[in-house]
Parts: C-alpha cells; sequence; structure tokens
C-alpha cells in the first residue's frame, strides 16, 4: 500500500472511531490511539526522514492535516457529549412547576365562634367589657344572688348538675352579672358587660338538645336605664344577627331575676312572617330572654335599686346558629365532624 493509499485508511478509520465512541472515556482512549505519541499518525511525523525530500513535504502536510481533522472532530464530539449530559441531567432533575401541591387540611372557625366573635365585636365597639365566669360555678352566685333563694320554685326551669350542695355546673351564664354588680364601682362609669360562655344542663341529647350549649350574658346598669334601651339593644342585635328587614317583638315572660321579664321574637326570615315549619306556623321564632334587672338583684350586690337600674339580656348562641346557618341537628356543634365544620370556612385560607 502507498504511503497515500496509507494515510486515507488512517484518516477514513480514526474518522469511523470517532464517530462510533458514545462516552468520554472511549473519546479519551480514541485520542490517544490516534493522535498519540505512539500512535500510527504521529509515527510517521518520526520517519519522514525516509522519504524522498519532494515526498517529506507533502506527507509532512497531509498528516498535519489529517490530525487537525481528528483535533477538530474530538472537540466536536467532547462538545456533543457535554451538551448532551447536561441536557440528560436538566431533563432528569427538572421540577414540573405546574403538578397540584401538597395539600394541607386547613381548618374552619367553628360557627359558634364565628357568632360570638361577631356578637363580641359588636358589643365592645359600643364600650361593654368581656366578661368571663367559670363554668364550675357555685349556688350562690348561680342562683341565691340571682334572685333564687333555695327552694325558688323557678329552680325547677333549669336542670342543674350538682357537684355538691354548693358548687355547681353552672346552668346559666347569669351569675356573671352577680360577679361584676357585686365589683362594680359605678364612681367610674355605667356598667356595660357581656359574659360568654359554656352552660351544662341535664337534658337528654337530642337534635333540638344538649347537655352543653354556649350562652352570652348581657347586662347594662346605670342611671335611669329604662326599657326603651332594652328594647334598641335587642333590636339591633336582631338585625345584626338575622336581618335589617327583620321585625322584632317582645312577649312578656317570666326570670326570677328581671322584673318585667321578655322573650324577643323575631320575623321568621324563611317564610317572612308568612308562616312555615321552621316557625311552627307562627310567622315568628323566639330568639332570646331578657329584662329589666330585678331590684332584689341589685340590692344583693350592693348596689343601690334606688338609684340605679338596668336591663339584662341572655342569647343562647347554639340557637342564633342553628337559626342563621340553617342547621338541623345541634348535636352537630359538639362531634367536631370536619366535613360539617368545613362549610363554614369563610374563604380559602
Ligand atoms: N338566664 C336565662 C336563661 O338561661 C336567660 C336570661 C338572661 C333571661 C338574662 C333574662 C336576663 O334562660
Amino acid at each position: 500500500m502507498d504511503i497515500y493509499e496509507k494515510l486515507k485508511a488512517l484518516r477514513e478509520l480514526g474518522l469511523a472511531k470517532i464517530k462510533e465512541t458514545t462516552d468520554e472515556k472511549t473519546l479519551n482512549q480514541v485520542r490517544v490511539e490516534l493522535i498519540g505519541k505512539k500512535s500510527e499518525l504521529i509515527g510517521m511525523l518520526h520517519s519522514l526522514g525516509d522519504l524522498a525530500p519532494e515526498e517529506r513535504k507533502e506527507v509532512g502536510q497531509k498528516v498535519n492535516e489529517i490530525r487537525d481533522l481528528f483535533l477538530e472532530l474530538l472537540a466536536k464530539t467532547q462538545k456533543e457529549m457535554a451538551e448532551r449530559i447536561l441536557q440528560a441531567k436538566i431533563e432528569s432533575e427538572r421540577i414540573d412547576v405546574t403538578l397540584p401541591g401538597k395539600h394541607h387540611q386547613v381548618g374552619a372557625s367553628h360557627p359558634i365562634s364565628v357568632i360570638l366573635e361577631d356578637l363580641e365585636n359588636l358589643f365592645t365597639n359600643m364600650g361593654y367589657h368581656v366578661v368571663q365566669g367559670p363554668e364550675v360555678e357555685t349556688d350562690h352566685y348561680v342562683f341565691e344572688m340571682m334572685n333564687l333563694p333555695k327552694d325558688h320554685p323557678a329552680r325547677d326551669m333549669q336542670e342543674t348538675f350538682y357537684i355538691n350542695s354548693e358548687r355547681l355546673l353552672r346552668s346559666q351564664t347569669s351569675g356573671d352579672q352577680a360577679r361584676v354588680l357585686e365589683k362594680w364601682d359605678f364612681s367610674k362609669g355605667p356598667l356595660k358587660m357581656v359574659g360568654p360562655g359554656k352552660v351544662y344542663r341535664r337534658d337528654d341529647d337530642d337534635a333540638t338538645h344538649s347537655h352543653q350549649f354556649m350562652q352570652m350574658e348581657g347586662l347594662v346598669v346605670d342611671k335611669n336605664i329604662s326599657m326603651a334601651d332594652l328594647k334598641g339593644t335587642l333590636e339591633l342585635i336582631a338585625k345584626h344577627e338575622f336581618g335589617a328587614d327583620r321585625e322584632t317583638r317582645l312577649r312578656p315572660s317570666y326570670f326570677p331575676f328581671t322584673e318585667p321579664s321578655v322573650e324577643m321574637d323575631v320575623s321568621c326570615f324563611n317564610c317572612d312572617g308568612k308562616g312555615c315549619s321552621i316557625c311552627k306556623q307562627t310567622g315568628w321564632i323566639e330568639v332570646l330572654g331578657a329584662g329589666m334587672v330585678h331590684p332584689n338583684v341589685l340590692e344583693n350586690a350592693g348596689v343601690d335599686s334606688s338609684i340605679y337600674s338596668g336591663f339584662a339580656f341572655g342569647v343562647g348562641l347554639d340557637r342564633f346558629a342553628i337559626l342563621k346557618y340553617g342547621v338541623d341537628d345541634i348535636r352537630d356543634f359538639y362531634t367536631n365532624d370536619v366535613r360539617f365544620l368545613k362549610q363554614f370556612r369563610k374563604e380559602e385560607q
């Protein structure tokens, strides 16, 4: 084979080898094999002296040409390989930002808390204090101070859980009235307070009764507090909670700690007063009990009933929530099924 054919064969073989390589390690081996010091091609440069002078130049040039070609192709191949590797890495490490994220369960405010906070805001904005009495209360505050001496027949109005003859689970928040009244310093201004909290009664649980529920007591005492103040305040609660277009009415009632006593009804929001199953065909729904503070309650707490007068009200928050949200079973408020509670989530949080 003449030297030019040999060079041609080396060139073809070299190009084919470079083309075949797929990884960097082999590429380096091919580089050494093709243009390393001991390669056949470079070896030819060393034996140029054996050639005729006119051939030397031409063969030398050809060898350099082929070496440059190899170098160029090796560099190109290496670059392509590096790019391929980088591309594969990018591909394998890609993050799909459109995939749905991990879903965390987000809680919702309890419907009774929503109503409670709302009412607390309403009253604190009018300068009322928020007080909280103990759930484990005494007969003294819940009954005796509230004009219900021992053996008073009206004690039967509330089936009470007694712990012993003096200690009980409060059956109403009205004891908060007595606690605040006996401490109030009227020289500092009128007494205006709301007292929300849990109460307990010996009721059998069913759709409309629970042995535990939430009340909010209200009490205002000052000079010259009249029934008109009570009526205005109750109307405000009704319209705030059930809508500005609700009608209200006060019915005479009886509570030992108020005289006169009333119950407030709002016009049925389901039938607008026409009569339906929710309002038992009466057009009205009872929402709370209230009245003018009985002079005995003031006197028991050391407040002069010839100078001071006041009004009080007691709101059943469960009842408000049932009416407002159309809940048909009071037990739903206490079993804490998240599927029930989720419905009261205000917005996606
Ligand atoms: N404590 C009464 C009840 O539980 C409600 C009430 C409070 C009535 C204050 C009048 C004044 O039924």
